[in-house]
């Protein structure tokens, strides 16, 4: 096995550490994953037949669209980070593809010797492509027959040679042991997959159209976002001796809240839950009084009326908040006082609003990380690629 790798990209820059480093990189790590492979601009109106022409192109799955369409079921299959993009782009999916979607954690689909058939498209997603579990499922799927995708960030890896076709994510060498760019480019990576399984449909068309049109804003919005680290390293000064820290999200952002809070327990050894907020009277909404710090994702999608009434809720607790958020929302920015605290984000189409907002929440666990004192690239008991089960 050879690794040929630019030493100019294992080195971190002008950076302090690989993680800050791969955070800071992803308008371009995003580019990257869309490169060659969006068409930005619509198709004029004159064309002979502007519903054939295509605006995505993932070479690696032009032979298989067909198999996929005709699928029984689109299961995603992964660990860790890669789980929660599967997640958050699984309604894109849902949306846009006429085709079931389940989703996965490899380790408990073996556990539960999950049902697989021979008209299942299975698609493994690993940063590495070498996680244990997730080859272990990649086999288990391979004896019963079904279409095997790989998307990976590493050209060569088991998974990517193991699988009968993929998308490499291009998101460049990641060896901070947290992932970060690697997560928003697979987010990128699935939702160019749906576009691409929904080209054959007319009716979704103007939904694709306006996700397309904001992928291409997607490089701007994240450089936007960077500009919010100082403020994210204020904000984990304040936060730094808490011992709980929970995370609401719902819709799209539910992996959100399930990757912030992975991320703050991963690298800050800060106990910290992602919870769905529509479960919040189910249980979590006991623990809330007024020490305890949450983050809630509220940007304007679908879900955002929604998430203005657990808002209420948790304010009528007394709980201090940190609400993400779009900027230029009167009934948010009355909110504003010494026990909430906004972060605004630029708004984009609701499916692709999840890889701009975790942006925020990476950096805050960045500096969470240094302000506590801990090794960022190398957190305690944990590997960047885990390979034994
Ligand atoms: C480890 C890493 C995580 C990663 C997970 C899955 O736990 O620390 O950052 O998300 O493995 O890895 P993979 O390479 O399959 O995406």
């Amino acid at each position: 096995l050879t690794l040929t790798m630019e030493v100019s990209q294992i080195m971190k820059g002008g950076y302090d550490h690989f993680m800050q480093k791969e955070i800071h990189e992803q308008p371009d790590s995003i580019l990257q994953t869309m490169r060659g492979r969006v068409r930005f601009e619509r198709t004029s109106k004159h064309a002979v037949d502007p519903y054939k022409e295509h605006r995505i192109l993932l070479g690696g799955l032009t032979d298989q669209v067909e198999t996929i369409r005709r699928s029984r079921r689109i299961m995603f299959i992964a660990c860790g980070t890669s789980y929660h993009s599967c997640l958050a782009a699984r309604q894109t999916v849902e949306e846009l593809v006429d085709v079931p979607v389940a989703l996965e954690l490899a380790s408990d689909l073996m556990d539960r010797h999950c049902p697989i058939f021979r008209d299942d498209t299975c698609v493994f997603v690993s940063q590495s492509g070498e996680t244990a579990d997730t080859l272990m499922a990649l086999e288990y799927a391979k004896v019963r027959g079904a279409l095997l995708i790989g998307v990976t960030n590493t050209v060569g890896s088991a998974i990517a040679r193991m699988t009968h076709c993929g998308v490499h994510i291009n998101a460049g060498c990641e060896i901070g042991v947290a992932s970060t760019k690697a997560y928003t480019s697979q987010m990128v990576a699935i939702t160019m997959m749906a576009l691409m399984l929904s080209e054959d449909s007319i009716q979704r068309r103007p939904l694709r159209d306006a996700i397309i049109e904001d992928m291409g804003k997607l490089p701007d919005s994240i450089r936007e976002v960077l500009k919010l680290d100082d403020e994210m390293k204020a904000l984990a000064e304040q936060l730094k001796k808490e011992e709980n820290l929970l995370v609401f999200g719902r819709g799209y952002n539910y992996a959100t809240a399930l990757e912030a809070a992975l991320k703050v327990k991963e690298v800050a050894y800060m106990h910290s839950e992602g919870i769905l907020a529509g479960e919040m009277k189910h249980g979590p909404l006991a623990l809330v009084d007024e020490n305890l710090a949450i983050i809630v994702v509220a940007t304007r999608d679908r879900m955002y009326e929604k998430m203005k009434s657990v808002i209420q809720q948790l304010r009528a607790r007394h709980a201090r908040l940190i609400v993400l958020c779009n900027p230029g929302d009167p009934d948010l920015e009355t909110l504003m006082s010494p026990k909430c605290r906004l972060i605004h984000v630029p708004r984009l189409a609701d499916c692709l609003q999840p890889i701009i907002n975790i942006v925020p929440l990476q950096l805050l666990s960045y500096h969470l990380t240094i302000l506590r004192g801990f090794n960022v690239d190398q957190p305690r008991n944990l590997a960047k690629s885990v390979t034994i089960t």
